[in-house]
């Protein structure tokens, strides 16, 4: 199924043995409104459409040769072949057409700090799909190498852009139509900070997580028109650079997404108590009038949104904060 999309896509390219070496940065990005959920397990194809904002300060710088042996290097230390990162990284290079008798060596360096407790996949599909393209020389439309990164993660088509991008979810069945688009908007007062509550990994992964979400959850039956609703009001929010509905829509959207993962059976609740303590706090900075909100994935660290206006208060208030935007 995958290696088809990735044949349509690379259907005029010759790839042919270079000695170069493809290097290329891509950056992780935080949705703002939330991607939960797939139409189609095997391609990533989305049941909606998402948005997010890219954090160029943390993302993976890869570059990618052909090689006679395999070899990956993350950080400067050799991941050995067992591991499941080594597996899982190899298996979608395996996708991609190259020489006979030939893989690929791959380094990594990560500007993403150790134990964030930030996903690194989103920036590490997103940074090999370019180096890739680099490598073979391909010249791939944003679109293709978003569709590309969407098959190693569906959030690493989103990781193609600076700024603000959509991914679209799309309706054709071979998901031709489902990558990310850079959107025009900017929001310059806007800041970000990390509230770091366990760097342990996530015990129910992504893809397991939307599974079961969308089999036993009786919320989630409302998720696809939540989401509908919060984008149409998002792109009006950043539109009008209106900081303050863009932290409510997407804490909301955040929580709308946690309350259907938590309405799931077994519950998928990533919710640890220093979660709800710190988003009290939260709380009661807004309603000290400063203009602050919050956003979470599949785990339970906070990812804060606030006006730069108000950093001073924020930090004081989070003196571990990991400032990132
Ligand atoms: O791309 P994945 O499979 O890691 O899924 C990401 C899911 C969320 O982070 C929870 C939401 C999102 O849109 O990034």
């Amino acid at each position: 199924m995958k290696k088809k999309t990735v044949q349509t896509l690379l259907a005029d390219k010759q790839t042919v043995y270079t000695d170069k070496i493809g290097t290329a940065f891509a950056p992780v990005n935080f949705a703002l409104i939330k991607y939960w959920g797939k139409r189609d397990i095997a391609l990533n194809i989305p049941i909606t459409s998402s948005l997010s904002v890219s954090i160029p300060q943390f993302g993976a710088e890869t570059s990618i040769s052909y090689a006679k042996t395999p070899s990956f290097s993350l950080n400067n230390t050799e991941i050995d072949q067992n591991d499941p990162i080594f597996t899982r990284f190899f298996d979608f290079l395996a996708l991609f057409p190259h020489p006979a008798d030939m893989t690929y060596a791959v380094k990594s360096l990560s500007t993403i700090p150790v134990g964030a407790g930030l996903a690194s996949s989103a920036s590490g599909f997103a940074a090999a799909v370019k180096a890739l393209d680099r490598l073979n020389e391909w010249k791939l439309s944003t679109t293709a190498l978003s569709i590309l990164a969407r098959l190693g993660s569906g959030s690493a088509s989103r990781s193609l852009f600076d700024g603000f991008s959509q991914w679209h979810a799309g309706t054709q069945a071979d998901g031709m139509d489902s990558y990310a688009e850079a959107l025009p908007y900017t929001l310059p007062d806007l800041r970000m900070g990390l509230v770091i509550v366990s760097s342990q990994k996530k015990k129910i992964g992504s893809t397991e997580g939307m599974k079961s979400t969308a089999e036993t959850s009786i919320l989630y039956r409302s998720w696809a028109e939540k989401v509908r609703i919060d984008l149409a009001n998002m792109h009006l929010a950043l539109q009008s650079q209106d900081l303050d509905t863009v932290g409510k829509i997407a804490e909301s959207n955040a929580l709308g997404m946690h309350a259907t993962m938590i309405d799931t059976w077994p519950p998928v609740l990533y919710w640890q108590p220093e979660t709800v303590r710190n988003i009290h706090k939260i709380h009661a900075l807004r309603e000290k009038g400063l203009s602050v909100y919050f956003t979470m994935d599949a785990g339970p660290n906070l990812k804060v949104l606030f006006h730069t206006a108000h950093t001073t208060a924020v930090q004081k208030a989070f003196p571990n904060l990991h400032m990132c935007l």
